[in-house]
């Protein structure tokens, strides 16, 4: 086992912060982690698993042992009677998945292309953009103890999927899943900093339809006259509208969309519109009402603006920014940027009412 001392993590993590692992191990397969285990002191020591650093904010330097996921490897696993079966390893990069199985001719990705990142980071949050989330898509996964050495597979309703939420946010007991309509759902043993996922098996429809209906998908069907796109053209339309929107990590540290849209009550709505009408909000199937933290943002003056080297996009406020180089020295710390996320949800407080809560993992 090769472990690698001091090692700068700026290259690490698409915010691109400057901070530095006391220790980090590559892990490019299930027999790196038994060897590691296989060692009582190394076995009983805090570890952080390191995937493609896109939602982390690094606040200063990792001193748990950092174990960065390199298992590679992507292909059909098995066909069944409505789905491809397609399983990649936890270091695949997410966006070269999503190509690939178009290629390939398996669809039903594609809403969710360029997200940055690795496959084994997109069940953390459940990533998801253009109507598709990660959830509709995934069969089941594969993961490791790492108190125990144990290999397990969960499917999706043991990974408690909810919005940009899974059971690997939450500590011990502290993930609720809903049994269903009008139950109080029951605990689950939480598996933040517990498991590292190995693979994840996705079932793509042999039946697909396309995902349409948010606006800027719709205005791309209208700009090329199209009224039946393929998955390949969904792809492509969802990376241009994305390159016109979000920042590209690799020439803007950031990390997507740092806070999550909050959901109200038809009431805490109707409060909210009297406060600005021009409040951006959506129903949800559950009668609740979910806002759009960008606007909220954007309407108390932010867009734009800085703390040190951390700042508000110009063109979506839902995303902060690093202001400084990718590679440079002078890039925002973590400090700045979590005084910035601050100061901003205590404006949306209060002027809204609304708790912003932050999507991304602060370390
Ligand atoms: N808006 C503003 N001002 C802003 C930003 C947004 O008025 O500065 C308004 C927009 O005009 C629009 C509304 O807010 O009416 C929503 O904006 P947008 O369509 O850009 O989507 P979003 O809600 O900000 C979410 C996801 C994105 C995902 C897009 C598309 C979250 C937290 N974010 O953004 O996911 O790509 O929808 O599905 O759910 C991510 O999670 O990192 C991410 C980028």
């Amino acid at each position: 086992m090769l472990f690698e001392k001091n090692v700068p993590l700026q290259a690490f993590n698409t915010f691109h912060i400057v901070a530095k692992a006391h220790t980090l191990l590559r892990i490019a397969s299930e027999s790196d982690l038994h060897r590691l285990l296989a060692d009582p002191e190394l076995r009983a020591s805090p570890k952080f698993v390191l995937g493609g650093g896109s939602n982390i904010v690094l606040t200063g330097d990792v001193k748990a042992l950092v174990l960065k996921v390199e298992i590679m490897g992507r292909g059909l696993l098995m066909e069944t009677d409505k789905a491809f079966i397609v399983e990649a390893g936890a270091g695949e990069n997410w966006h070269e998945l999503v190509a690939w199985t178009l290629v390939q001719g398996y669809a039903g990705l594609e809403n969710m292309a360029l997200i940055p990142g690795t496959v084994g980071a997109a069940p953390v949050q459940n990533i998801g953009a253009y109507g598709v989330e990660l959830q509709d898509r995934f069969d089941s996964l594969d993961a490791l103890d790492l108190q125990t050495g144990q290999v397990f597979t969960l499917n999706a309703a043991q990974c408690a999927f909810g919005y940009r939420d899974s059971v690997f946010k939450h500590g011990a007991a502290t993930a609720a899943v809903p049994d269903g309509p009008g139950s109080g759902g029951h605990q689950v043993l939480g598996l933040k900093d517990r498991a590292m996922i190995l693979r994840v098996r996705f079932a793509l429809p042999k039946t697909w339809k396309p995902v349409l209906g948010y606006a800027d998908l719709d205005k791309k069907m209208v700009e090329h006259q199209c009224v039946n796109p393929t998955a390949q053209q969904i792809f492509d339309w969802v990376c241009e509208i994305r390159r016109a929107k979000l920042p590209d990590p690799q020439v803007i540290g950031n990390v997507g969309s740092f806070f999550k849209n909050p959901t109200v009550t038809p009431e805490q709505c109707v409060d909210i519109i009297a406060r600005d009408p021009k409040v951006v909000y959506y129903h949800l199937a559950d009668g609740r009402v979910k806002l759009a933290a960008g606007w909220l943002i954007d309407s108390c003056g932010w867009r734009g603006k800085s703390v040190g080297q951390a700042g508000v996009y110009e063109k979506q406020a839902l995303v902060l920014v690093n202001r400084g180089g990718v590679t440079s020295a002078d890039s925002a710390t973590g400090g700045e940027v979590m005084t910035l996320a601050r100061a901003i949800q205590t404006s949306v407080y209060e002027r809204f009412g609304i708790r912003l809560e932050p999507e991304p993992v602060v370390v």
